[in-house]
């Protein structure tokens, strides 16, 4: 079975998480880790567990994970599992811009890039097959908060138990 995991990255933090959790799934799957602008169209072949992560940037996915899900064509993901999840600066950090709080708790979780990403797998046919995540860094650049990478590879491992 393969897995493909997809991600964007401006710092490297999310690229960490979305390395943690191909080496949990590597064990137990054949598991290519792609940045986002790295995916070609064979990527996609025989494809049977997608996960797709993304720093949060303004309340949503970047512009390239937003383009990529934009470009799957409806119902191709139909009988493949799909998980995802983003980066995203501490509630501490968020309280500190009035405009981050406002907006967080106006929106609560869709103010995060990880559950729109999971909404348009799912409505391209995806299964969700673990709840959307969210991975703490400390400040815009990161680094990521201690313990998150151990936090991604439970989280990965919850998905090997539903796949
Ligand atoms: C332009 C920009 C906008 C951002 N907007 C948000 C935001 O709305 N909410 C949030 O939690 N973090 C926000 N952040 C912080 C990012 O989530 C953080 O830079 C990211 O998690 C780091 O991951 P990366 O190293 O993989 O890019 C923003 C960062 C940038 C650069």
């Amino acid at each position: 079975m393969k897995a493909l995991i997809v991600y964007d990255s401006a710092f490297g933090n999310t690229e960490q998480v979305a390395q943690a959790i191909g080496g949990v799934l590597g064990n137990q799957e054949d598991v290519t880790v792609l940045r986002v602008t790295d995916v070609r169209p064979d990527h996609w072949a025989g494809v049977s567990l997608l996960v797709v992560g993304s720093p949060t940037q303004r309340f949503r996915p970047t512009a390239s994970i937003s383009a990529l899900l934009q470009g799957i064509p409806i119902n191709s993901l139909k009988g493949v599992k799909v998980a995802a999840f983003d980066t995203r600066l501490t509630m501490r950090e968020i309280n500190e811009t009035p405009v981050l709080a406002f907006f967080v708790r106006l929106f609560g979780r869709s103010a995060y890039a990880a559950k729109p990403i999971a909404d348009r797998l799912k409505g391209k046919g995806g299964e969700l097959i673990a709840p959307p995540e969210g991975f703490f860094v400390d400040g815009m650049k990161g680094p990521l908060v201690q313990g998150e990478l151990e936090r991604a590879a439970n989280w990965a491992k919850q998905i090997i138990v539903e796949f």
